[in-house]
């Protein structure tokens, strides 16, 4: 899978991406992220990416020239399955869209600032609007990490335990249930009798038992 990430501040990308297993997905060729600084494609001499809006009111919009040449110079090098823009007005980000788009060949995500971006990118070249919340950031970035991380972790063969990731909370609507590990009693506090039990089956039964419970209790709306 390939990730091209369009941004004014690349910078910000720095760190997230380079630890634990996302690093060694990239490593591995599961995922190649490509950094693409908007600035570099402003053909003005002061290289402005954003200018004031048409109708007044407060803030700066990010200008279309740049993007436009940016995403057709990618579009002309491969197929992309979507072209996605990162905006609080997007669809919600959910595990199930992670899911789907980590099946995905050829992704971009363009990163939004300022108070946006033209309406005419996303009216011809956008296929999809993704938030990851209902508050606002400074721009897409950080939302494009949350997106990428998610994205990655559940592509075949990256987290290595295999069943790994199908048991994350959320993969059937139902939150992880808890975990130990040792010492078996640690001030007093042990560790259920059942996880040390060995019988698998009896296991089984009382972690689905106890992602349920945890669900009902902490995220009731999730079982609607
Ligand atoms: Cl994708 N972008 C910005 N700027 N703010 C957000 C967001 C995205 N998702 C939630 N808040």
């Amino acid at each position: 899978m390939r990730i091209d990430i369009l941004t004014l501040f690349p910078e910000m990308f720095i760190g997230p991406f380079d630890e634990s297993i996302i690093k060694r997905a990239r490593e591995q060729d599961k995922v190649e992220i490509i950094f693409h600084n908007i600035r570099d494609y402003s053909d003005n001499k002061h290289h402005r990416v954003d200018d004031y809006p048409f109708g007044g009111g407060s803030g700066m919009v990010m200008k279309i020239e740049p993007v436009s040449k940016l995403i057709e110079k990618l579009k002309n090098e491969r197929i992309y399955d979507e072209i996605i823009y990162l905006t609080p007005d997007g669809k919600q980000f959910t595990q199930k869209i992670a899911n789907s788009l980590s099946l995905k060949k050829n992704l971009i995500l363009l990163c939004g600032h300022y108070k946006g971006i033209d309406q005419r990118i996303r009216d011809n070249y956008i296929t999809c609007e993704i938030s990851i919340g209902d508050y606002v950031l400074t721009g897409g970035e950080l939302a494009a990490a949350v997106i990428v991380d998610a994205i990655v972790r559940v592509i075949p063969g990256v987290i290595s335990d295999e069943t790994s990731a199908l048991s994350d909370s959320f993969q059937d609507n139902l939150l992880a249930p808890p975990v130990y590990t040792r010492p078996v009693e640690f001030k007093g506090w042990r560790v259920p009798d059942i996880l040390l039990s060995g019988h698998q089956q009896k296991i089984s039964e009382w972690n689905e038992y106890q992602a349920i419970e945890r669900t009902k209790k902490l995220r009731p709306d999730l079982l609607l």
